[in-house]
């Protein structure tokens, strides 16, 4: 059985709620319509090997609005590491927005707080999967060569 489209709904002991109670995940969307993905954004992979098995670094794709940068990479075969499963309980998922960022969602309290988690935090550092795309871009991400699991463990 495939269980890459699973995720998990409760992991780190910590879920993020928006205002109605819904939690923001940006993951796996079914209902995307990507016939309509128009959304221009350049992504230059530090570690190509380690994400997609390939020498290939430089990506150029077309996002669908409001999918997020991490479901944009997983989509398109490209494994950047999301540990909670894109719910903002860990910082796996850390990547840089180095040009375009009106073209992203901004950053919440909760994911400000999280990526300050991440290794090689930096200005322009953001969490992919909390990072939601809208009007044409283009957006230019790097994403670092080492991811490391930031998950922590919660006794039981
Ligand atoms: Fe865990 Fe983004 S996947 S914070």
């Amino acid at each position: 059985m495939d269980t890459s489209n699973i995720l998990p709904l409760r992991i780190g002991g910590r879920i993020k709620s928006s205002p109605n109670g819904s939690r923001t995940m940006h993951m796996h969307n079914p209902k995307r319509d990507l016939d309509s993905a128009s959304i221009k954004v350049e992504l230059f992979l530090e570690d190509p090997e380690g994400l997609t098995g390939t020498d290939q670094c430089e990506w150029d794709l077309l996002a669908v609005e409001g999918e997020s940068i991490l479901e944009l990479a997983v989509r398109s075969g490209i494994q950047i590491e999301h540990s909670c499963g894109g719910v903002c309980a860990c910082s796996t998922c850390h990547v840089y927005v180095e040009d375009g960022d009106e073209f992203v969602s901004e950053a919440d309290e909760d994911e400000e707080d999280r990526v300050e988690e991440a290794p090689g935090l930096q200005i322009n550092s953001r969490l992919s999967c909390q990072c939601v795309l809208h009007g044409d871009g283009p957006v230019k991400v790097r994403v670092p060569s080492w991811n490391r699991n930031a998950v922590k463990e919660v006794p039981h």
